[in-house]
């Protein structure tokens, strides 16, 4: 099939991609000039493993192809994926305004049927505006019909959850819509969810929500096992365990970031208190997260004392490994709290560069950690869990450890003569 996909971020460069490896003939579409060049020259402008090779493979067959060129975009395409940005608004709330502009867009230049499908994370009721605003804004009255098509898929593994997803959820209100859209993604192995756009609209935000919630569940639980000094991870693996519970998303530590869970938390609360409904699990997730980074800190001041003119080695930037985004990373918090203290900071990051007079990054991270009086890791690349931590003791002024990810072998590292503190991992 011949698909536009607009936006090209991070959501719409994968989809594009994806729909070019199963057959489809694909457009994708921005206005940003730049990354148009980038793309159709082979080019990423974000770290995702495995995507620059894919991208590559498909300029070369000529499936896939880049444009800002708008009409010809929407008028050479039947099925037109809507992968624009939807920023929070101060209050919390999801900006639209990207997706209007695209919608309007397609009213106005539409050449005969679409299918115009939201794969964006975007509110309740989005489908109805979108059908709205393309029919105010058409010229010729032809018919189009609106789907909600949600993406679930994780940076840092975004290739590999696009192509063995849990299930794809298809909200969509006529017989026709959800034949187009069995045809674009042909026969599947995972389940195929068929309902209403409102319902697929909210699982996206319900998803997010509930996967953030166990963050901060586990989060709390760290705390008391803190005190009870019980190794949280086995608390997570014996609740995991129970098919019920799961063992994902049930890992403690110094919060979680990016670009969608505090996004969509407060996103869903928002919405629902404009219905009148208070969603007090979710305010309580965003608390227990926004704490979360202070709660490591603490562990470091009683282990230090004053924090004043000590130098701290922070390895990791990204919100989470293999991945180049800073998005609401708790690094960044944990740096703006520290240079606050009257820290001196060192940073290391395998792929994220930050500029700034207040620290200095460095390459290496035994150069990162050398004179420091500790060390904290805010990212779990594997680049600090395989590091040969013993190397190195005798160069840092105290050989301490914060693992903000409990992503280090605590057992080894303390065998090397290290002192050293997880998140509730003894
Ligand atoms: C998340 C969801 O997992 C995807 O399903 C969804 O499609 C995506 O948001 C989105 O809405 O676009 P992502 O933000 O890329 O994906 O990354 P996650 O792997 O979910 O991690 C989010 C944060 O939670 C990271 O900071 C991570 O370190 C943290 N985390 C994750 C924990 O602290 N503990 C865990 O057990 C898991």
């Amino acid at each position: 099939m011949d698909i536009l996909v607009v936006g090209t971020g991070y959501v719409g460069t994968t989809t594009a991609l994806i729909f070019a490896e199963q057959g489809h003939r694909v457009t994708g579409l921005d206005v940003d000039t730049n990354k148009i060049e980038n793309l159709q020259a082979g080019k990423l402008h974000f770290y995702e493993t495995g995507l620059e090779e894919l991208l590559n493979k498909h300029l070369q067959q000529k499936n896939i192809v880049f444009t800002t060129n708008v009409e010809k975009g929407i008028q050479n395409n039947e099925i037109i994926y809507i992968c624009v940005g939807t920023p929070q608004k101060e209050d919390g709330s999801a900006n639209l305004i990207y997706v209007e502009q695209v919608a309007k867009s397609i009213g106005k230049l539409m050449n005969g049927y679409k299918t115009v499908v939201t794969k964006s994370t975007v509110p309740v009721g989005t489908a109805e505006k979108v059908t709205e605003w393309i029919k105010e804004s058409q010229i010729t009255p032809y018919e189009y019909d609106v789907v909600s098509n949600p993406e679930f898929l994780r940076e840092g593994s975004a290739l590999y959850d696009a192509l063995h997803p849990d299930r794809i959820v298809v909200g969509a209100l006529t017989k026709r819509a959800f034949q187009k859209m069995r045809e674009v993604f042909g026969a599947v192995s995972f389940p195929y969810l068929e309902t209403t756009p409102r319902a697929s609209e909210l699982i996206k935000y319900a998803a997010n929500s509930f996967l953030a919630l166990k963050i901060s569940y586990i989060n709390e639980l760290a705390r008391l096992c803190d005190r009870l000094n019980i190794n949280v991870r086995d608390v997570a693996k014996g609740m995991g365990l129970d098919k019920r519970i799961g063992t994902s998303f049930l890992e403690a530590g110094i919060g979680y970031g990016g670009s969608c869970f505090p996004k969509d938390v407060n996103a869903l609360l928002d919405a629902a208190n404009q219905y009148g409904v208070t969603l007090s699990i979710l305010k309580s997730a965003i608390n227990v997260n926004k704490t979360q980074p202070f709660y490591v800190l603490e562990k470091m001041k009683q282990v230090l004392g004053s924090l004043k003119g000590k130098t701290i080695a922070i390895l990791g930037l990204s919100f989470k490994a293999n991945t180049d985004d800073i998005r609401e990373a708790s690094s960044l918090i944990v740096i703006d709290y520290l240079l606050k203290e009257g820290v001196n900071i060192k940073i290391h990051d395998p792929v994220v560069t930050l500029s700034s007079s207040c620290f200095k990054q460095y390459e290496t991270v035994e150069e990162t950690v050398t004179n420091a009086d500790a060390v904290l890791i805010c990212t779990d690349w594997s680049q600090y869990k395989d590091f040969a931590w013993e190397t190195i003791k005798d160069k840092i002024a105290n050989p301490i450890i914060f693992d903000g990810r409990n992503c280090l072998n605590a057992e080894k590292i303390k065998h090397s003569g290290f002192i050293y503190r997880g998140v509730a991992y003894p």
